[in-house]
């Protein structure tokens, strides 16, 4: 079998075409403030990113750049600042932030309101729970990819790999939200190729270049790849992609896959926030 492979690109696309229209009929324009601390190039580009997606859209951009020395309590008094001042409707705070600061103790700082990643205890306390409310935005994207694509999720084996804040744990969370039977892998799990070769669908987000081998999945299996790993200028995923579509029957590329999709699906929490926090239709 050769993968149907599926077009994040073109599906973000249309995310942001419809947010366009959307954003079209608010007044004033939805603002996110994303903030960005210390020069890690990898963040660099994606915060980039996201910034060009507010242009295209019609949402303002807040860029706050504070130096790779700042520290924990510098980054919590901007966020308090930005939690404070009513312009401003989303609040990002790209991770990983540089060593030394506590990511667990920043994020929480972000008003629940403004939460575009939903990273704020309560928000993924909910998500937990399976009660509404603003979802990750790579989970969420992933998600949305396999529903686009025509899979049915309820009753699937779903095997994620990785456990991170940003990925793996929450759309393990959202995948059994859709009735899925969850595994988690990670790097304590012991023999992953017996657990993932039982698996309908394989969502890698691990952070490491063909972590995800052909003699890993079974025949026909879905295979969504959520990692980003620079090789030289080249950017490819966790999985090994060459040999795994000649056994999935639908996989994400990287890039083109996963990446676009998370950032339409920020722009869609931004709105989403926007629209909660102002009560606008
Ligand atoms: N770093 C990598 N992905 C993300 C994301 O979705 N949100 C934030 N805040 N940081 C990230």
């Amino acid at each position: 079998m050769v993968a149907k492979i599926i077009d994040g690109r073109e599906l973000a696309e249309k995310v942001l075409d419809k947010a366009k229209l959307d954003v079209a009929k608010l007044a004033p324009k939805p603002c996110l403030a994303i903030v960005l601390v210390g020069d890690n190039p990898a963040s660099i580009v994606y915060t980039n990113k996201k910034h060009e997606a507010c242009k295209k859209v019609g949402i303002e951009s807040k860029n706050i750049k504070l130096p790779e020395n700042s520290s924990e309590s510098d980054v919590i008094a901007w966020i308090r600042k930005l939690n404070a001042d009513n312009s401003v409707d989303g609040i990002l705070v790209q991770v990983p932030l540089p060593g030394g600061i506590d990511e667990d103790r920043v994020l929480a700082e972000v008003a629940k309101e403004k939460d575009v990643d939903g990273f704020q205890p309560e928000n993924f306390g909910k998500l937990a729970l399976g009660l509404p409310g603003i979802t990750p935005c790579t989970p969420k994207g992933v998600i949305r990819m396999l529903k686009e694509s025509g899979v049915t999720l309820p009753g699937k084996h779903a095997v994620v790999m990785g456990r991170s804040r940003i990925v793996g744990k929450p759309l393990a969370l959202l995948l059994l939200n859709e009735n899925c039977t969850v595994s988690i892998c990670h790097s304590r799990t012991k023999d992953v190729g017996a657990i993932t070769r039982q698996a309908d669908i394989v969502c890698v987000a691990v952070g490491k270049p063909k972590t995800l081998t052909a003699d890993m999945v079974k025949e026909g299996t879905i295979v969504i790849d959520a990692g980003t790993n620079r090789e030289g200028e080249k950017l490819v995923g966790d999985v090994d992609f060459d040999a795994v579509k000649e056994k999935a029957s639908m996989i994400t590329p990287v890039p083109g896959g996963v990446g676009p999709m998370t950032i339409a699906m920020l722009i869609e929490n931004t709105v989403q926030c926007y629209k909660e926090r102002r009560k606008a239709k």
